[in-house]
């Protein structure tokens, strides 16, 4: 049996309030409409996204096929841009705003024997309010699904939600979407209105009811996606304790969906980790760290209030302090920064010493520069390495130089005025100045 899935993401998302379109809002760093795509893909069959115009390019799409929506008319005219597309037997359409769901769920709807099948869900109390349409049921047969905003109060204690998943006969849907009638209230055409229209024409509809929440939950505001942000969150500060990450105040810190993160890690409070990030065993990082694109290899200290960033790469027993800004840069094995630094394209050996304020300035305001420093290094506090620039293995730099030239191996290269000393002169200009009396 062919499936095609169709994802209905042309929607304005009006209630987000925000200019990011919904479908690309993230949720532990994963825009929401990737989530959807995978699980299909996961079941491999045909899949498309009915789109806006200019949404069509964006690389979220790159792997699927696209169908777009002139108007957002509703969820019935979504679908009907699609149909050119829809070749299987039959075709499974879901919202385009439910990153919970996953393929299991659609596996178990595919291989249902039934037809045409709307899934629902069991609202839980605490969420009655939420205003998903109502599917209505009589003698246990379907009878209609009605939207929240229309439904009557009794419909509203109905606590069977439409999911916005269903299964159809391509055949059946093609010849149906036809006959939906603009809502008079809404002025759209609302998709879940065709199977009140085929059960008039004696179509058996079936409703499968799932039990769980959460997959289905969607997202319309702000709320839905903060309270989506934290189950994922819940989800992975768990799967991570298990995986033996000592996470103190584990409600305080924040995962991205491709974390990685070997056993015998200590995360402090207050750290966020965004996309990308890798870290290896035995590591520490402290609190209130922020850190995204980044490998941190074993045995690695980071923070308090480190900021890690662009692809950089910490080998094992390396350590970056307190107010380090490390970007786009290497640190080898035992190297260290230890305090009040910016490090930006930057490549460093091993064994070498970052010392407290040390800069690279790796632009110029029009382009960036690269700065290499070899193995062990001694960069003295308070220096200024003007990119581009290479400080080979075994230099020294004075405290307080500002660094333009290259410097050779085992080199002191020291750049600062000399120091010269007044005998009294301290007094000398107090006496002046009249802050101390002539005597
Ligand atoms: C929809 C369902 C509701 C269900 C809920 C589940 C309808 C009419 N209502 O309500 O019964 O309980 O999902 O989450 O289907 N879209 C388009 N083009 C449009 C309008 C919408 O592509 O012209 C897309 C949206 O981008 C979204 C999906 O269709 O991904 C559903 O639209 P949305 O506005 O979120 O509908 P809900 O009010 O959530
Ligand atoms: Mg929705």
């Amino acid at each position: 049996m062919s499936v095609d899935f169709v994802i209905l993401a042309a929607g304005n998302g009006s209630r987000m309030h925000s200019s990011l379109p919904k479908f690309f809002q993230t949720v532990a760093g994963k825009p929401i409409i990737r989530y959807i795509i995978d699980a299909c893909h996961e079941l491999s069959h045909n899949v498309i996204v009915v789109t806006k115009d200019n949404l069509k390019g964006s690389k979220l799409f790159s792997d699927i096929s696209i169908s777009i929506q002139k108007d957002p008319l509703g969820t019935a005219d979504a679908v009907k841009s699609s149909l050119p597309l829809l070749n299987s037997d039959y075709t499974v359409i879901l919202c385009g705003d439910m990153p919970f769901i996953e393929s299991e769920h659609l596996k178990s709807l595919i291989e249902s024997k039934d037809e045409n099948v709307i899934l629902s869900m069991k609202i839980p109390d605490k969420f009655s309010q939420m205003p998903y349409g109502r599917v209505i049921l009589k003698n246990s047969k379907f009878e209609k699904i009605i939207e929240y905003k229309d439904a009557s109060n009794e419909d509203k204690k109905c606590p069977s939600a439409n999911t916005g998943i269903y299964k159809i006969k391509t055949d059946l849907l093609k010849k149906y979407l036809p006959k939906i009638k603009k809502n008079a209230n809404s002025m759209e055409f609302y998709l879940t209105d065709i199977f009140e229209i085929m059960k008039k024409d004696g179509i058996e509809i079936s409703v499968i009811e799932s039990s769980e929440y959460w997959p289905f939950h969607g997202i319309n505001t702000m709320q839905d996606l903060a309270l989506a942000e934290q189950i994922v969150q819940n989800q992975l500060r768990k799967k991570f304790m298990d995986l033996g990450v000592m996470l103190i105040a584990p409600e305080t810190v924040y995962f991205s969906h491709d974390t990685k993160i070997a056993s015998d890690v200590l995360i402090e409070p207050n750290v966020f980790i965004g996309n990308n990030v890798k870290i290896g065993k035995g590591s520490k990082i402290h609190a209130f760290s922020h850190i995204e694109n980044c490998e941190i290899m074993n045995n690695v200290e980071i923070g308090p209030f480190a900021r890690l960033r662009g692809n950089s790469v910490f080998m094992s027993d390396s350590s970056v302090g307190n107010f380090v800004e490390v970007k786009g840069s290497v640190f080898g094995e035992k190297t260290k920064a230890k305090h009040l630094s910016y490090i930006g394209d930057s490549t460093i050996g091993n064994h070498t010493n970052i010392g407290a304020g040390t800069i690279t300035c790796n632009y110029d305001g029009v382009k960036k520069y690269k700065t290499q420093i070899g193995d062990d290094v001694f960069v003295g506090s308070n220096s200024t390495l003007i990119a581009p620039i290479t400080i080979s293995d075994g230099a020294l730099i004075g405290a307080g130089s500002v660094i333009t030239k290259n410097v050779e191996n085992d080199a002191l290269a020291i750049s600062r005025a000399r120091q010269i000393e007044v005998t009294n002169g301290a007094k000398k200009i107090w006496k002046k100045k009249g802050k101390i009396k002539n005597n």
